[in-house]
């Protein structure tokens, strides 16, 4: 499964998602530079992405605890999510999505 990740700069990423994986891991994993300070539970937003609008509507929605937890993240949008709580799965290959501000590692 492909996972298309740009950076703040405008660099595109192709990485290969693996079923099961948190979006956060498989971003971490790659090497980009993303904070994840938390290490996925949900406490931290510093795995704030923006989705790529035409992959919003085909993500399951955000839980009560991770819209919580995106109040406090820099520059929310209506499309950012924590990549933590992202689980991949095979019908989110193409799956597109931006670094957002304040998860530089
Ligand atoms: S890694 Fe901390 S909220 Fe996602």
């Amino acid at each position: 499964m492909k996972i298309y990740v740009m950076e703040q700069s405008g660099v595109e990423h192709t990485l290969e998602g693996v079923e099961g994986w948190r979006l956060m891991s498989v971003i971490r994993d790659s090497g980009l530079p993303i904070k994840a300070e938390c290490g996925g539970a949900c406490s931290c937003a510093t795995c704030h992405v923006y989705v790529a609008d035409e992959w919003l509507w085909r993500l399951f929605p955000a839980s009560s605890e991770e819209i919580d937890q995106l109040d406090g993240a820099f520059e929310v949008q209506g499309n950012s999510r924590l990549s933590c709580q992202i689980i991949l799965n095979e019908e989110m290959d193409g799956l597109r999505v931006t670094l957002a501000p304040g998860t530089e590692a």
